[in-house]
């Protein structure tokens, strides 16, 4: 009997223990949480500028980078991110939040994850979010402190998923979890199923080669985990970042941020090895880095990224463009910008017909500096045919699109010359311009960019230009794009 007493108050000890610990550990929460959300409160109210985009999705200021764990979830679109509350350069790595009902009009949220510093973390760095067995998002990171990367897990403590608490068992996975072996820069935990089975990626670097490593769930609560082993070796040295992997098609796709880019490996898994080999490689949404996948709530696949904008403004960073991925017969992957988008396009203006014997100066149309737009252009006799876009009042400076007629090659600044394939006929050009970004589609998709640049509030100049013989714009529509709406009644009080 005494023996069974005894028993109870040790349990109940342990319990107040627990408990304790528990409810410093949300004691702190929110004490960070405040601390963050003013500092970004008051970074918010100053921030008024001319060059930063109006209808990509980008945090309510400071600095962000890659997005992570989107979701759909009870008709929302929840989409973290990686912020800094702090600053407009990297550093003190959180999750901000925001949701959406199409992912082009948002609601900015409270800070989704921030590190727990009294357990030695110093950044939740870059994840994905995932349904567990009850229909819970659950969010999987990085944790990183002084000490080796962990993969830890979050469950939501509201049904908005507003505020999120790390689960007991942290890490999910740690080094220990894949003894034989050590990955070097280990991060970005991404979940997918195939055959019942769940498994988690994570990028690095393993004996001197990138590498892709998987972890099978071991409980429908996904918080142990197995060694799997390499799902995918890259060719040299460097540590891949950020995998994504879906299948498409009858071909599984995966993307990893390395070199700067998102590349694309489209290929076959082995679903009970967890073997991917690729058998085409190319480069995703060039100019875009850290990307995520995601489902809507119509199936269709769909691609945000990171574009770096380099501007550390009071603000830096956003995401692309939402981009509808798909596959076509010849196993080359199509991006088109989101349906959705046309939500934005304000009244349409068209021309036709029109020679290149002189440059074609649009400026007068685009004053707003936000707009899409779509030509087709006969390049006749013509050697190269250009645009400038987010030219300087007296065009001395712009980002420039030539396509060199002969070649067949199209070259944007800053982005990876491309062939264009659709050899006869216009060329065809689909553009979105956002302040000082640039998303350019070409050749029904094949061809897709994504990319920030520095540019002055004034320099919001559009020309067209053939030279080396005669070219002719055959159509051309230009839609003025309204800013998307980003509702920040929510980050305007302090989150709790
Ligand atoms: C990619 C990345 C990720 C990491 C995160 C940190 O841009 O380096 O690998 O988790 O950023 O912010």
């Amino acid at each position: 009997m005494s023996l069974g007493l005894g028993w109870l108050a040790f349990a109940a000890v342990a319990v107040t223990g627990v408990q304790g610990e528990k409810s410093a550990v949300e004691t702190e929460r929110k004490e960070l949480l405040s601390k963050a959300m003013a500092s970004l409160q008051t970074a918010a109210k100053s921030l008024n500028d001319p060059v930063r985009p109006a209808y990509h999705f980008a945090a309510p200021a400071l600095w962000m980078n890659d997005p992570n764990g989107p979701i759909y979830y009870q008709g929302w679109y929840h989409a973290f991110y990686q912020f800094n509350p702090y600053g407009d350069q990297w550093g003190h790595m959180h999750w901000g939040h925001a949701r959406s009902r199409d992912l082009v009009n948002w609601e900015h949220l409270p800070i989704g994850v921030m590190p727990t510093l009294s357990k030695g973390e110093e950044h939740v760095f870059s994840g994905s979010t995932y349904l567990n067995v009850d229909g819970k998002p659950t969010i999987f990171y990085t944790s990183i402190g002084k000490r080796e990367p962990e993969q830890w897990a979050a469950t939501p403590l509201d049904p908005d998923l507003f505020a999120w608490q790390k689960v007991a068992e942290n890490p999910v996975v740690s080094q220990q979890t894949h003894r034989s072996t050590h990955i070097e820069e280990w991060r970005d935990p991404f979940l997918f199923t195939v055959n019942g089975k769940t498994y988690m990626l994570t990028g690095g670097r393993e004996n001197g080669r990138g590498v892709i490593v998987a972890h099978r769930a071991v409980n429908a609560e996904l918080t142990k985990w197995i060694y799997q082993g390499v799902l995918f070796r890259y060719h040299n040295d460097r540590n891949l970042e950020c995998p994504n992997f879906a299948k498409i098609g009858d071909r599984w796709m995966l993307l990893v941020s390395v070199n700067g880019r998102v590349e694309s490996f489209v290929g076959k898994l082995d679903p009970e090895k967890i073997e991917f080999t690729s058998e085409r490689p190319g480069v995703l949404l060039d100019g875009s880095y850290a990307s995520q996948l995601l489902h809507d709530k119509d199936g269709r696949l769909v691609y945000l990224g990171w574009l770096n904008t380099n501007y550390h403004q009071g603000w830096n960073g956003c995401f692309t463009l939402p981009n509808e991925i798909s596959l076509d017969a010849e196993g080359h992957i199509l991006s088109k910008p989101y349906r959705e988008l046309e939500k934005l396009r304000g009244e349409k203006f068209t021309l036709g017909n029109i020679d290149l014997t002189t440059p074609l100066d649009l400026s007068g149309r685009v004053r707003e500096g936000q707009y899409e737009l779509i030509v087709e252009i006969d390049p006749g006799t013509a050697s190269k045919v250009s645009l400038r876009l987010l030219a300087s009042p007296d065009g001395k400076r712009a980002v420039t699109v030539d396509y060199d007629v002969k070649a067949h090659r199209l070259v944007t600044q800053g982005r990876i010359p491309v062939d264009v394939t659709a050899k006869n006929g216009p060329l065809r050009l689909h553009l979105f311009v956002d302040r000082s970004t640039l998303d350019l589609y070409a050749d029904g998709g094949a061809i897709a960019q994504s990319g920030a640049y520095r540019v002055d509030p004034e320099d919001r100049g559009l020309w067209i230009a053939a030279e080396g013989g005669a070219a002719r714009v055959k159509s051309l529509t230009i839609y003025p794009m309204k800013a998307a709406r980003f509702d920040s009644k929510r980050i305007q009080r302090s989150g709790s």
